[in-house]
């Protein structure tokens, strides 16, 4: 491979979902020059599979607009606070939500189209959780894909003019610090043409096309690597959901909490055993009628809780776990029959439902609980920044404290587009002043590529994780999880999949450490041994410390 080319930027943004690309933008229209890293391929609208999970987003954006007279900030903030199972921070919470208005303008000023109803106003519904319909939609239900659109479309302009320099089928394979521990740039690798994503190594293809080893420096890197889905067999998320971001900030030292939050959607299309993505079944479907029930048409909600269908995601997916046990059906049905024109309103289910041979007219989709969101992640204050200087991270991988124990629905977005464009103010204020700070020569800085860490086979480690770390754990289960993960095998990083597992790896052995720590059930944790809710608990920060997250 040669030795490694080296590029110099003010940021470097990792990852070009809703946050990243956010982020992009805001600074270089603050003047920054930015190299924006990412695994997925040039962007293209007309791919059929996308890299983000930010395209494969339904239901919406969740914000009230300063007008309203129905909803308030507050209110967002109350119903946020009741999903998030007592862990969410009031303060941070509030003031994220509260500049939710500014970035939805923001996005509407780069040609977002949110859908109007009959009067001209923007249509808002209703998801699990939220006590009014606020959430806004465009295309139906293709809120992520008409995002992702909007802002890869204003990527294409930025690198047409040189605003924006991108590295497409690139992954990071370091974090890089200085010798105060300062960041200091990343070390990436881009698989060339004839190698990618699929001929990169994930199916075993190697790297036939090449590769290009590229030290970047920077003194800001932000982390928008989204989620971890592909720790499961099945998951709502696109294949790049590896957790890379965690497993980066783990590396460069900083700090990680509430990993054991993993949120699992109530609704994710059942199509059989196959492993990978699977379509999502809104939540806005409740919210406009639709009713899930047992294989027997009784509801699987009633008695549940007061929302009944339109409680809380923990709540209602626990409930669908409840019915599933109970009939010994392999999955509940979601009824919408009573959705008005739901092939119309619902575009994205639709295709999905019909991809997967089934007939959403029949009035019944079959679903199960499906991993889908990470309400932990790298600890960050209101401003992006984590606990290593210079390091931000914004989006599903970071942990502002907005998410608790259990994600409010459609809040997810919001944070990606106030918390990117609060990325770029503050790599624009590290920026002035800087100069290149040479890279250090220590155990942290450019570490030679190929590395050797330990890579765990993935679909060994998505079956375990299935088997034991789903939305039921046990102490002995996480055991057995922590001693396969103990023993994961080292391997070189050389294609994507290698630091991908490497990736998965490490974020385990987080959410395993933090799944053990909490002896009780809270939000979208449940230990079967432990299932009640203790009275006081808080947020568990963990850190990697000789190799092995402790706390
Ligand atoms: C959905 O549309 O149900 C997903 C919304 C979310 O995950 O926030």
């Amino acid at each position: 491979t040669g030795g490694a080319v080296s590029t110099s930027a003010d940021l470097v943004v990792v990852g070009a979902g809703v946050a990243g690309l956010t982020a992009a933008l805001s600074a270089a229209a603050l003047g920054l020059r930015v190299v924006v890293v990412h695994k997925g391929p040039r962007w293209d609208a007309d791919r059929a599979e996308q890299a983000t999970s930010t395209f494969y987003a339904q239901g919406g954006v969740a914000v009230v607009a300063p007008d309203d007279p129905l909803d308030s900030v507050r209110r967002h903030l109350d119903d946020t606070l009741a999903a998030g199972a007592g862990l969410t921070d009031a303060a941070a919470s509030g003031e994220i939500l509260a500049g939710g208005w500014a970035a939805v303008a923001e996005l509407i000023g780069r040609g977002a189209r949110f859908d109007r109803d009959d009067t001209g106003a923007y249509a808002r519904t209703r998801e699990g959780g939220h006590s009014v319909r606020r959430i806004l939609h465009a295309g139906g239900d293709a809120t992520g894909a008409h995002l992702q659109r909007t802002l890869g479309a204003a990527l294409t302009a930025a690198r047409a003019t040189g605003e924006i320099d991108c590295r497409d089928d690139t992954f990071v394979t370091r974090v890089l610090t200085d010798g105060d521990g300062r960041v200091a740039g990343v070390a990436c690798r881009t698989i060339l043409a004839g190698g990618g994503r699929d001929g990169g190594g994930r199916d075993g293809g190697g790297h036939d096309g090449g590769v290009r080893d590229e030290v970047v420096t920077a003194p800001t890197v932000l982390l928008a690597t989204g989620g971890v889905g592909h720790l499961y067999p099945a998951t709502t998320n696109p294949a790049g959901a590896t957790g890379d971001g965690i497993g980066l900030a783990l590396r460069a030292g900083a700090r990680v909490a509430d990993l054991e939050f993993i949120q699992f959607h109530p609704t994710m299309l059942f199509t059989g055993g196959e492993r990978g993505r699977r379509t999502l079944i809104t939540e806005a479907l409740r919210g406009e009628g639709g009713r899930l029930v047992d294989a027997g048409g009784r509801s699987v909600t009633a008695d549940v809780h007061p929302l009944g269908d339109l409680a809380p995601r923990d709540v209602v997916a626990n409930a669908v776990w409840a019915a599933m046990d109970r009939t010994g059906e392999p999955c509940v049905y979601l009824d919408v029959t009573g959705v008005d024109d739901v092939e119309r309103r619902f575009p994205t289910v639709t295709a999905g439902v019909r991809a997967a041979g089934l007939d959403i007219t029949s009035g019944r989709i079959p679903v199960v609980p499906g991993a889908h969101y990470l309400c932990g992640g790298v600890v960050t204050d209101t401003e992006t920044r984590t606990s290593v200087p210079g390091l931000l991270a914004a989006g599903e991988v970071a942990r502002t404290g907005l998410h608790g124990g259990n994600r409010l629905a459609s809040n997810s977005l919001l944070e990606g587009l106030v918390m990117g464009g609060r990325a770029a103010v503050v790599a624009a204020a590290q920026a002035g002043g800087h100069h290149d700070r040479p890279v250090g020569h220590g155990a942290s800085s450019v570490a030679p590529v190929p590395e050797l860490l330990p890579a765990l086979e993935r679909t060994a480690l998505q079956d375990a994780m299935g088997r034991h770390v789903g939305l039921r754990r046990d102490a002995s289960g996480l055991a057995e999880v922590a001693t396969l993960l103990q023993h994961a095998p080292r391997r070189e990083m050389v294609t994507v999949a290698d630091a991908e597992d490497a990736s998965l790896t490490l974020v385990a052995s987080a959410v395993v450490a933090a799944a053990s720590a909490r002896a009780e059930s809270r939000g979208s944790h449940v230990r079967s041994d432990f299932p009640h809710t203790a009275d006081h608990s808080g947020s568990r920060i963990f850190a990697l410390a000789g190799g092995v997250v402790t706390e």
